[in-house]
């Protein structure tokens, strides 16, 4: 979902929105086809050798070294083709959003390469450099900066382009946009160790984590701000625009989940939350009212211009997607709260003599009304997809290329 999903979204978007931004066109186009090909390629990698047990166990950096070299070389080609085609602009400035989908770039390169570095014994064995709680460290750095950089900053960027586009007014303050950027680049960093609270890591890197993490709430939330007061005036748009209504929900999940995070990222907060479907309810308030709904708001304003039509197939799917995808979300989140609590709590309940008061099963017991909700949401969710992709296949069925590439130049 990572890698495939919110990696392809971000290389369309991104390719998307700085050719606009900068009036030219692609650096090189078979770079980009390469580019392409190439992170399909990593994907189907990852799809076979994964499930074979080919794995470093490290999550979120599964894939063994041979896979990890062949992803960094397709990266390396995405940053030549963005950064050139920044480095060729026709305009005078660089355009906030890509700020953020370059820092998006260079980061997971960085953290892509710091945390694959190991020393290979086979084709797909290796060991990594690192061991005990600095493995740890570095591995929490990087998943940290996976969700920071991977799932929220090349979004952000895609924030930037498509709410002011879709709105039709300008972003409301290029000011706190750049605050937005450094302060958020800067913060992220540090946060990692919220996932390593009470273990071998030193107790000051844990609480150093947790205080970043509060303070990261400020740029969060500045972010959130800039992008919803720039339909200020335009408000009304969203009762007839269904694209627009996913771009304002997702910056409002977006703002949920950078409220939760904090929360839970207290030392205390987490000796309840940790281990419990409460991460995976948050996980999802990100993934799917954020990430998700983000990719579908801009997918349907990128279809129709890329393939020279006027609109979407049909505007109601979308009115219709767009409620599935928002109540299949709440579903998710919403029984997650619930699992995980009850299972916090079950957890640490004991008796007068100190025994647990719960097996484990007995929390599971209690647990599967929650996943028989959850089951429920995510088919919903599944749903508005497949409306989604069938919406889009009537409209690149009747794609006109010349409407395209004139579109293309006026934009
Ligand atoms: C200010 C922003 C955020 C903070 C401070 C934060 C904090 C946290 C904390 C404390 C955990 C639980 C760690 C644990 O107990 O194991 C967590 C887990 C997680 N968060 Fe966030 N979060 C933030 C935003 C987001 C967003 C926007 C997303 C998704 C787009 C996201 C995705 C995740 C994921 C995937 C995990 C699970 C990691 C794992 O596999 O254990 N977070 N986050
Ligand atoms: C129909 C939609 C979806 C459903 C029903 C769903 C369901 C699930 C389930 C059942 C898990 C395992 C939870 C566990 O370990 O107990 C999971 C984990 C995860 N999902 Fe999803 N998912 C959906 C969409 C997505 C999307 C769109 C993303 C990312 C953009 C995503 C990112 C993740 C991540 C990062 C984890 C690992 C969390 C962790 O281990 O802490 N999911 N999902």
């Amino acid at each position: 979902m990572i890698f495939g999903f919110a990696g392809s979204a971000q290389f369309a978007a991104s390719y998307y929105a700085v050719q606009r931004t900068c009036q030219v066109r692609l650096f090189s186009d078979r770079l980009a086809a390469f580019t392409f090909w190439g992170w399909q390629s990593v994907i189907v990698i990852m799809l076979i050798s994964l499930p074979l047990g080919y794995t470093t166990t490290k999550e979120y950096a599964e894939i063994e070294f041979s896979g990890a070299v062949w992803m960094t070389v397709v990266w390396v080609a995405y940053a030549i083709v963005f950064f050139t085609t920044v480095v060729r602009r026709k305009t005078r400035h660089i355009y906030v959003g890509n700020w953020f989908f370059g820092a998006f770039i260079v980061v997971i390169a960085m953290l892509h390469v710091v945390n694959h570095l190991s020393i290979p014994v086979g084709w797909f064995k290796s060991y990594p450099v690192y061991s005990g709680a600095t493995d740890a460290m570095v591995q929490w750095w990087y998943g940290h900066n996976a969700v920071g950089f991977f799932l929220t900053t090349g979004f952000l960027g895609m924030m930037y382009y498509f709410v002011p586009k879709q709105v039709g007014r300008p972003v409301y303050s290029y000011r706190l946009s750049i605050v937005h950027f450094w302060a958020l680049i800067t913060l992220y960093i540090w946060a990692g160790p919220h996932h390593l609270h009470y273990t071998a890591l030193p107790d000051w890197a844990q609480s150093l984590g947790m205080a970043m993490s509060l303070i990261l709430l400020a740029p969060s939330w500045g972010g959130m701000i800039n992008g919803m007061m720039t339909l200020s005036g335009a408000w009304h748009k969203l009762r007839t625009d269904p694209i627009l209504r996913f771009l304002v929900l997702s910056l409002a999940f977006y703002g949920m989940s950078t409220f939760e995070g904090p929360m839970m990222a207290i030392k205390t907060v987490n000796a309840l939350s940790h281990y419990t479907d409460w991460t995976i309810g948050h996980v999802h308030a990100g993934a799917l009212g954020w990430v998700a709904m983000i990719t579908f708001g801009a997918t349907y304003h990128m279809v129709p211009k890329v393939f020279g039509r006027e609109q979407m197939h049909s505007t109601p799917l979308i009115n219709l997607h767009f409620w599935l995808a928002t109540i299949g979300t709440v579903l998710y989140i919403a029984s997650m709260w619930v699992n995980g609590i009850t299972q916090g709590l079950m957890w640490r309940a004991i008796n007068d003599d100190g025994t647990l008061t719960y097996s484990f099963v007995e929390a599971l017991q209690a647990s599967h009304p929650g996943f028989v909700v959850r089951f429920a949401g995510g088919v919903f969710f599944l749903g508005g997809m497949l409306l989604m992709a069938y919406n889009v296949w009537r409209t690149v069925r009747v794609a006109d290329v010349r409407m395209a590439e004139r579109e293309a130049q006026i934009a």
